[in-house]
């Protein structure tokens, strides 16, 4: 057996929240203005109000809606593969297992929190919904979900991505929705996805009709998102495993890494370990600090590791990577010594793409790659000891539409950035 299914009655009917398990509370958002506290009110121009609440609460579980259990059954459950293969190639005798996130209409694991995003502005009235992406994966998600709840949907896409990545501009079209290029107006200007959050809270906070979705970092995405890690630990139990001793995922603003490990959180003895790209080492190098989430500085300040959020990322092909800030759930965690962090340069993120192409047969999103390179050191140190390391890691995307990059690198035009 390599693969592992769960019937489409077992999707896990609450999200797992890590609130009430951290050691201590998060420290709060804080108004960007008066840099008080924010109320939930504050919130309300931007989000409904059942995400604001879950934003906030301490509620151990929050029951997934019907209609949204309904939309996420057209993928999930997702399956859980091992990756035997790759095993034998490493000669390790680490045990790698990775969750398939790819499957879903959009190609990731995004869409997990966009329909949940999009069913409770629906619910709310909401006609319409602004967003950023970076890679365009996040935009396609909304854009997705957008559609399967009557919602307009218009997309500030980062403009390096915009001009990189035609593809996923025409598959966000394709589901109705508008994609703009940001920042607007300056066309010689790359883009981050600081710039573009600012051009889609603008839209949102300027109409009385449209809210703005976040795709990544706050508390109630990497809620959503638990629904990976939960059908991960079912799944191994069937592969016959007790629990994984690392769990490994790319991160970018957190949604796909929180989403695999929170719920092994309360498990002290597994290793939980984010990767990210040396070009924009927000974990690793940056500070812990209130920052924005935005470039313009429109947002709430949120504690997390930050780079600074007037940080302009070079264009590097893992675009979903390139945010200067973090989820404050992640930053806390590794702020605490319970997660680790490790940052790689993009050539041997693509030295291992390739090797698990050529092995596993899967092309992966370049988001994706960053966790399978830390997954091949982590079974080369296991062949090193001999120990039988459980991996799991997120296959959080496909990288079909991120062709030009893996071109780039057959062609050897990939820069190495420096940290
Ligand atoms: C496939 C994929 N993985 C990872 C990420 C990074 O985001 P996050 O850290 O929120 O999972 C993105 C972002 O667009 C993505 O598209």
């Amino acid at each position: 057996m390599t693969r592992w299914t769960l019937p489409p009655g077992d999707i896990p009917a609450a999200w797992f929240n890590i609130a009430p398990h951290l050691s201590s509370p998060l420290q709060p958002p804080l108004h960007p203005v008066t840099r008080e506290p924010l109320a939930p009110n504050d919130l309300a121009p931007l989000f409904p109000a059942a995400l604001i609440e879950q934003e906030m609460t301490e509620a151990p579980w929050v029951d997934v809606p019907g209609e949204v259990l309904d939309v996420l059954r057209l993928w999930r459950p997702t399956p859980l593969v091992r990756a035997t293969r790759l095993e034998q190639a490493l000669g390790t005798p680490a045990r790698i297992y990775y969750k398939d996130e790819s499957g879903s209409p959009a190609g990731s694991h995004k869409p997990n929190t966009a329909v949940a995003q999009a069913f409770y502005n629906a619910q709310e009235g909401v006609h319409r919904l602004t967003t950023e992406t970076g890679a365009g994966q996040w935009g396609a998600a909304l854009a997705f979900a957008c559609a399967q709840f009557d919602l307009e949907c218009m997309v500030y896409m980062v403009r390096a991505s915009f001009e990189q990545k035609p593809y996923r501009r025409v598959l966000m079209e394709t589901w109705g929705a508008s994609v703009v290029p940001s920042p607007v107006g300056q066309p010689d200007h790359p883009g981050s996805l600081g710039t573009a959050i600012s051009d889609a809270v603008r839209d949102a906070a300027g109409r009385g009709d449209t809210h703005y979705s976040l795709g990544s970092v706050l508390n109630h995405v990497l809620l959503h998102q638990t629904l990976i890690g939960l059908e991960a630990r079912e799944q191994l139990t069937l592969a016959g495993e007790t629990l994984p001793d690392v769990v490994i995922a790319p991160c970018g603003g957190g949604s796909n890494l929180g989403g695999l490990s929170l719920p092994f959180v309360p498990d002290t003895g597994v290793r939980l370990v984010a990767v990210e790209p040396l070009s924009c080492p927000t974990l690793t190098k940056g500070r812990f600090d209130y920052d924005f989430g935005d470039a313009a500085g429109y947002t709430p300040l949120l504690p997390m590791y930050t780079l600074g959020h007037d940080f302009v990322p070079p264009s590097i092909h893992a675009g979903g990577l390139r945010y200067h800030g973090d989820s404050p759930l992640i930053s806390a965690l590794v702020r605490d010594g319970r997660m680790e962090a490790v940052a790689y340069p993009q050539g041997k993120v693509f030295d291992a793409a390739l090797q698990f192409a050529r092995i596993e047969g899967k092309v992966a999103a370049p988001e994706a790659a960053h966790a399978i390179r830390a997954v091949v050191d982590e079974a080369l140190a296991a062949k090193e000891t001999g120990e039988e390391t459980v991996i799991l890691f997120n296959y959080c995307g496909h990288g079909l539409l991120d062709l030009s990059a893996y071109e780039a690198y057959l062609q050897g035009r990939l820069p190495d950035e420096r940290g």
